[in-house]
């Protein structure tokens, strides 16, 4: 069978399950049996594929059928234009993360921060701390996780990426392996309220580590914890960066009012319109 007629089929074939991504998919899986980019596919479509190839293929487009997402059986995500390595034990990063590195990058280059300092609390596949350190050459990051697998990923991925060097590694629940002080703080963490979780779809549900998905009854929990405790881990006047959740912001900018400790706090929305970002800064000790 010609590269064609197998990818038409398999095409067909996720399609008829529904996946409304299902030529992409397709094709992606192909390109890891052949090791080949996809233009390949246009400009060779007859190319026969070898029986091996055709039943690795099928047994990929079979998983991928179950609900599997892709990034998980390739193996690999692109996170700021970079390849981060994923494995079932770390959520796959999502594009929307990226608003949240492009608002540290921000709070850096406005602060005029020299060699930053910078926490990052639950890196899951180390896609917000290493792309941190890819930007900005003069920053040293720690990275922490309460999972042993994420960080062990995480670790290959800033060594894979040439930043292994800025990032340290801390395993342990939120700051309890952290010592110093930082000019910033950024975290994604788990974010679903337990209701809604029970709603997402099964590739999310049934694939993605549910230690990074679910955050209690109202899904801020992290949240609290972070915004509590994360005064005693940041400089007078350093920052707070959090992802947050659909309809969380009211939630969250309470949470910050109330505590007291917090005062330029600002949202920025995602490129759907949900505000996907809160940024606060720790009230300066004279202020
Ligand atoms: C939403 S994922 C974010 C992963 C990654 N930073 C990203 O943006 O793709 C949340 C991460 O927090 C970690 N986590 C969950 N509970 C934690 C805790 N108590 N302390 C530290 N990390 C935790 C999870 O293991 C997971 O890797």
């Amino acid at each position: 069978m010609d590269i064609a007629s197998v990818l038409n089929k398999a095409i067909a074939s996720l399609g008829n399950q529904g996946f409304a991504t299902a030529r992409i998919d397709a094709e992606v899986l192909l390109c890891s049996v052949l090791k080949k980019e996809r233009t390949f596919f246009y400009s060779h479509p007859g190319e026969q594929l070898t029986e091996r190839e055709r039943e690795e293929y099928q047994q990929l487009i079979e998983r991928r059928r179950h609900g599997e997402p892709v990034a998980y059986i390739v193996g690999i995500k692109e996170f700021w234009s970079l390849p981060f390595e994923v494995t079932r034990h770390v959520l796959i990063p999502r594009p929307e993360t990226e608003i949240l590195v492009e608002e540290v990058l921000k709070v850096c280059a406005d602060g005029k921060v020299k060699n930053p300092r910078i926490l990052e609390i639950g890196t899951g596949c180390g896609a917000i701390s290493v792309s941190l350190a890819s930007e900005l050459k003069d920053a040293h990051i720690v990275a922490t996780d309460i999972s042993a697998e994420a960080v062990s990923v995480a670790m290959k991925n800033a060594h894979n990426n040439g930043v292994v060097n800025q990032i340290s590694f801390l395993l342990g629940n939120l700051f309890q392996p952290v010592l110093g002080k930082f000019d910033l703080i950024v975290s994604n963490p788990p974010y679903i309220s337990e209701e809604d979780y029970g709603r997402l779809p099964l590739e999310v549900q049934g694939f993605e580590p549910k230690a990074s998905l679910l955050a209690g009854p109202d899904g801020t929990e992290f949240h609290r914890a972070i915004i509590r405790e994360g005064i005693v881990y940041m400089e007078s006047g350093g920052w707070l960066l959090m992802e947050m959740g659909a309809g969380q912001q009211h939630r969250m900018e309470n949470m910050l009012k109330e505590s007291h400790l917090y005062d330029s706090i600002a949202f920025r929305a995602d490129y759907a319109g949900i505000e996907r970002v809160s940024i606060a800064r720790r009230v300066p000790a004279d202020g």
